[in-house]
């Protein structure tokens, strides 16, 4: 089990390599000492995570060789545009997105406004074609392990809030560094996602000791542990953490009082810009239906999201959660979420855009129609089955209910049906 293709350095300039996947070129961060041209490497998030010898990658290139190519393939015939009747308003819209040209507030709310659903699956399909004329068919998967289902807040809308009555699990150290490990290792991921409650149980030299001892495996260490100290991410980043997931969840500053109870969006912008500037790759974004947004916050919640540069887009929609204060609130449409990524795709067209597990969890199936209609991201649960169903930051998490092998397994199913490979995306 692979999930990633190997890539050729073919061109060092200072901390940049130019490198190359079957003819496709991507440019990548040089994080380690020693590497020449001619190397062969693994890279992800836009960053070389691990060299590795050149028999052992000949013999993984050859054996992707021809089904990289049929990938390639399928992906731009599933991308092609078909011509379709559309709404006066919406077709000059989608002129300006075939222009390159960026889209203003109203424009996004027209594209928002569409309810035909001819004209939606011509939408998901431009969004489509416009991931595909700037990413190609790469595709990357991260593997997500749950450590700690504590947390020091009270988020309205969230499952493990303190206040809810739940069974609480924490790994120690040893426990997150063997989960890791049997992640690189037996299912081969380069990358991995660290999340948890806001626990500072979790102090900094138990941090520094989970991201050394898993940057040391070779993958991009990914953490998505709340609003911790700017020291603490600080420390983690010179031990070798390279990616950071922290949404700042709404744009709407009544809202975000309102629900994050004890915390501002200030702080919480201010955090997320800071550790962009300490180099971390930074995924953000937001939660789609919280009660009380509107279509004007939503347009402004992917504005916030395009101001603060990110590496990778994560929203999702809101799942109402047993127990919560938002128990009762309405599901979000499926369509709702699907527009989403379909104007992120248009506003800034080479994002990385995460299709979320919490948009699988509101209809089975929604994963492909996310991955077809913008998004060329996603990630993969390998909390240990004992842990998962504790880590219920919403109910009924998609995918729960399945072993970690058979949703990797139906993951590559649904990638391979696609046409896409999980080659780096690179850094623009
Ligand atoms: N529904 C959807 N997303 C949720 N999150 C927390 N609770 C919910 C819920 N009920 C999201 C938040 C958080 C991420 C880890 O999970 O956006 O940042
Ligand atoms: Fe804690 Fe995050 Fe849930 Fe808020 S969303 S209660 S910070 S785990």
């Amino acid at each position: 089990m692979c999930y990633a293709i190997p890539a050729k350095v073919i061109k060092i300039k200072g901390l940049i390599a130019i490198v190359d996947y079957f003819g496709e070129k991507r440019k990548i961060l040089l994080d380690l000492d020693d590497i020449k041209v001619g190397d062969y490497v693994y890279a992800q998030g836009g960053i070389l995570v691990r060299k590795i010898p050149q028999e052992e990658a000949l013999i993984i290139l050859e054996a992707w060789k021809d089904i990289f190519l049929e990938l390639q393939k399928t992906d731009a015939a599933l991308s092609q545009l078909d011509q379709s009747q559309f709404s006066q308003n919406a077709l000059a819209v989608l002129q300006k997105v075939n222009l390159r040209k960026s889209l203003n507030q109203s424009e996004m709310k027209t594209l928002f406004e569409l309810e035909d659903l001819q004209e939606l699956s011509v939408l998901y399909e431009i969004a489509n074609h416009v991931r595909q004329r700037e990413h190609g068919n790469a595709c990357c998967i991260h593997g997500i392990i749950e450590f700690s289902n504590y947390c020091t807040n009270n988020c309205y809308y969230c499952g493990i809030r303190k206040d809810s009555a739940i069974q609480r699990y924490r790994m120690d150290v040893n426990e997150v560094i063997s989960v890791a490990k049997h992640a690189v290792d037996e299912y081969g991921f380069k990358a991995l996602v660290l999340q948890s409650g806001e626990d500072y149980w979790y102090d900094e030299k138990k941090l520094v000791e989970v991201v050394k001892a898993i940057r040391a495996m070779g993958v991009l260490v990914f953490l998505s542990i709340g609003s911790r100290d700017q020291a603490l991410y600080q420390k983690l980043y010179d031990v070798g953490a390279r990616a950071c997931l922290l949404r700042f969840e709404t744009s709407n500053e009544a809202l975000f009082d309102k629900l994050r109870p004890g915390t501002t969006l200030k702080d919480r912008v201010d955090l997320i810009k800071a550790i962009k500037k300490m180099g971390y790759v930074l995924a953000t974004g937001f939660i789609i239906g919280l009660p009380g947004a509107t279509l004007d916050d939503l347009i402004n919640d992917i504005l916030l999201t395009r101001y603060l540069m990110p590496d990778m887009y994560s929203f999702g929609p809101l799942i109402p959660t047993k127990g919560t204060p938002l128990a009762n609130c309405p599901m979000v449409s499926k369509e709702l979420v699907l527009k989403t990524i379909a104007v992120s795709r248009f506003v800034d067209s080479n994002a990385n855009i995460l299709v979320t597990t919490a948009l699988e969890t509101l209809e089975p199936g929604a994963k492909r129609e996310g991955l077809m209609g913008g998004a060329n991201s996603l990630m993969i649960n390998v909390t240990p089955a004992r842990y998962r169903d504790l880590y219920n930051i919403y109910d009924n998490k998609a995918g729960n209910e399945d072993s970690i092998n058979n949703n990797i397994q139906k993951t590559l199913e649904l990638l391979k049906s696609l046409g896409r490979a999980p080659t780096d995306l690179g850094v623009h």
